[in-house]
């Protein structure tokens, strides 16, 4: 596929360290003004590594993909908590934002966002896959003409994504996210996908088509698109 450029890795841990090279040359290169983060478990190895760099970020802003609703910053559960933890109070950003999951009118927040974005427009965004192929919080079925919207998690993102949450504490099922048309604004898009239970949304992906059972086929539409992944086809 000729926008897409596929790196197969042996780890998780080698793969987070080609990303990183990736995410260096466009530093270098003068072409990371703004980068568009997200969270997870497969992006973990990736903040280490660039916390453990020498790069400068303090020039570039950054854009998280999404945000649970009704949990606060400083929940050790939330993204934004996610992201200070580890990576903002380790290097430093010139600026970050992140949606506000406590925001009283959540339409607005949506709106003030996606303005934020239009402001900023994104150089580089990094990308992990849900196990069902969500991209961000765009669940099956989302509209490609998506912009940041309030989303209700499905069963499958909820399953995987409770094992975060101790027993007592109650998993949010409804998130804030950048939608796909967000997504597909941003010049450059870096996908990270490790380990087999990945493996059906990338097959999917590398069939060739479309469709909004498997949001993360929406990438085949985007001209510019990097693939890290430890699966071999
Ligand atoms: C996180 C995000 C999600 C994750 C995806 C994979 O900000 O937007 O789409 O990238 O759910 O999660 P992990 O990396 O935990 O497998």
């Amino acid at each position: 596929m000729k926008n897409i450029e596929t790196f197969t890795v042996d780890t998780k841990q080698q793969g987070a360290e080609k990303l990183v090279e990736l995410i260096s040359n466009e530093l270098k290169a003068n072409r990371l003004q703004v980068f568009g983060l997200a969270t997870g478990s497969t992006m973990e190895p990736v903040y280490d590594q660039l916390v453990a760099s020498d790069l400068d970020f303090s020039q570039v802003t950054a854009f998280n993909l999404d945000e649970y609703i009704g949990i606060p910053a400083d929940h050790p559960n939330s993204y934004a908590y996610y992201m200070n933890e580890r990576l903002f109070s380790k290097k430093p950003f010139k600026k970050t934002f992140i949606e506000n999951g406590m925001a009283e009118d959540l339409d607005e927040e949506c709106v003030r966002y996606e303005t934020l974005l239009k402001e900023n427009p994104l150089d580089v965004q990094l990308l992990g896959i849900g196990e069902n192929g969500h991209i961000a919080f765009n669940e099956p079925g989302t509209s490609p003409e998506s912009v940041t919207h309030v989303v209700e998690l499905t069963e499958s993102t909820i399953a995987v994504n409770s094992q975060y949450f101790t027993e007592d504490e109650t998993m949010p099922v409804t998130a804030l996210t950048m939608g796909i048309s967000s997504i597909m604004q941003a010049k450059k898009l870096v996908v990270a996908a490790f380990g087999e239970n990945k493996r059906a949304a990338l097959e999917k992906l590398f069939a060739g088509e479309v469709s909004a059972e498997w949001p993360v086929t929406f990438l085949l539409k985007h001209s510019d698109v990097t693939i890290i992944t430890d699966l071999k086809f």
